[in-house]
């Protein structure tokens, strides 16, 4: 479900060339999609149409201005995590109205921020927080609309670095402790229980987790209708995408182990629709990674070729400060040749030039003969890729490009070897 595709052996997006992108802007490039933004946003919506559904890209996935500006347009709130992403979505013409405003450290400032642009909510996760967002609100003559976050304890069955919903994890307040929360909340002058919210995690690839989480929350989301007039519930993010095609196609052994289809949004929308339907709220969902994953590539160049007794290292000139998800979480990315390459497959590992066995993308790969000059694709990078990167090694940050048909937006320079040094004496 995305507009990158081969031609006549090369690969596009959209209905631009990603080897005339590489060739003007260099790599590493991230190329991202607005067609396929926009889709994926569309295609949620659509799904649970019957649910009043308000959806807040989670911002942190893909915060670039040219991103969040498309899906603005195309209706989205945003999910922010920080006062510089509300700084950004205003930048991008968003509106601070459609924000939810989660995590565990909100600081005095951007608590403040947030409530002087008049956010949707704010997503507590701890009684100290309520009272915190209070202080100000009473001292900014402002009442907050808060949800608490509540930890409903279910296992969302994903990577353990992007588990939320349990006991083990810093995240939301303990399902248990809610009501007497809730009581105590509606005593506070400065607070405006507007709802109740929760996240149990990242990369969900099956229904169940969502739905066993919706249940579980279902009755203690119509007894705070009931006592405190909540006007939404919200679901949180984590629809997960599929990284690998052959999970896809049902070729990995994998992937035939799994009871349930790949989740798509009608699959999810099936699942969690009946559940809240009775609810008779406003439904508020949190998708990063569904809308933004598979809407972007980085393209690399191969530096050199590398091959001992022992291995073929194929080395580019991406590494782990441009895209971190294979080191930090040994996930998968797909790797294409941009112009496609015949041969016998060899098994190969991806590296990148930073100084850290770590940067490695994968490992034994079958990839075709690839050679110093040829260019590569790493798909599924539009999540949690440009966001999550970072100087390292003095690398300078690439720039991103926003393909929109036709239209080629360079929605971020790249950075200079002076831009590495801004602010430093
Ligand atoms: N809502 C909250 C409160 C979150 O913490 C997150 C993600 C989301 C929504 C969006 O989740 P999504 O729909 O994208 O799964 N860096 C990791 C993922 C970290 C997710 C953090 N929280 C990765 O690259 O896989």
């Amino acid at each position: 479900m995305h507009h990158f595709y081969r031609k006549n052996g090369s690969l596009f997006c959209e209905d631009v060339s990603l080897s005339a992108l590489a060739e003007k802007y260099g790599t590493p490039l991230y190329v991202y999609s607005a067609r396929t933004l926009r889709e994926h946003y569309q295609r949620l919506d659509s799904a649970l149409a019957t649910l009043d559904p308000m959806l807040c890209f989670a911002m942190k996935s893909n915060s670039n201005l040219s991103v969040l500006r498309t899906l603005a347009r195309a209706g989205a709130g945003f999910d922010i995590v920080s006062g510089g992403e509300l700084f950004r979505v205003l930048k991008a013409g968003g509106k601070a109205a459609r924000c939810v405003f989660a995590g565990v450290g909100k600081t005095d400032d951007e608590i403040a921020f947030a409530l002087r642009e008049g956010i949707f909510a704010f997503h507590v996760e701890s009684w100290p927080e309520l009272e915190q967002i209070n202080r100000i609100a009473l001292r900014l003559k402002k009442v907050a609309p808060v949800a608490a976050r509540v930890n409903p304890n279910v296992d969302a069955d994903t990577h353990h670095k992007i588990t939320t919903g349990t006991y083990e994890n810093k995240f939301g307040i303990p399902f248990e402790d809610i009501p007497a929360f809730y009581d105590k909340a509606s005593r506070l002058a400065g607070i405006q229980l507007r709802g109740v919210q929760m996240h149990i995690g990242s990369q969900i690839i099956s229904v169940k987790p969502f739905r066993d989480a919706a249940k579980k929350m279902l009755p203690l989301a119509l007894t705070l209708k009931a006592r405190h007039g909540i006007e939404y519930f919200g679901m949180g993010g984590g629809l997960g995408i599929v990284y690998d095609p052959a999970l896809e196609s049902g070729t990995a052994a994998w992937w035939k182990k799994q009871k349930n289809p790949p989740l798509t949004p009608e699959t999810y929308a099936a699942a969690i629709v009946p559940v809240l339907q009775p609810l008779g709220l406003k439904i508020v969902l949190e998708p990063g990674r569904f809308i933004s994953g598979n809407a972007g590539v980085l393209l690399a160049s191969v530096v050199n070729v590398k091959k001992t007794a022992h291995k073929n290292f194929i080395i580019v000139d991406a590494a782990m400060n441009d895209l971190i998800r294979p080191a930090f979480y040994e996930s998968y990315h797909q790797i294409e040749p941009l112009t496609v390459r015949r041969g016998k497959l060899i098994g190969s590992d991806v590296v990148g030039p930073i100084c850290e066995s770590g940067d490695t993308f994968c490992k034994e790969r079958p990839l075709p003969p690839l050679s110093a000059g040829d260019r590569v694709a790493f798909l599924s990078a539009g999540a949690y890729g440009f966001t999550m990167s970072s100087n390292y090694n003095s690398r300078p940050r690439t720039a991103e490009i926003l393909v929109d048909g036709k239209k080629i937006i360079v929605a971020r320079k790249r950075e200079t070897l002076d831009d590495l040094i801004r602010g430093e004496r």
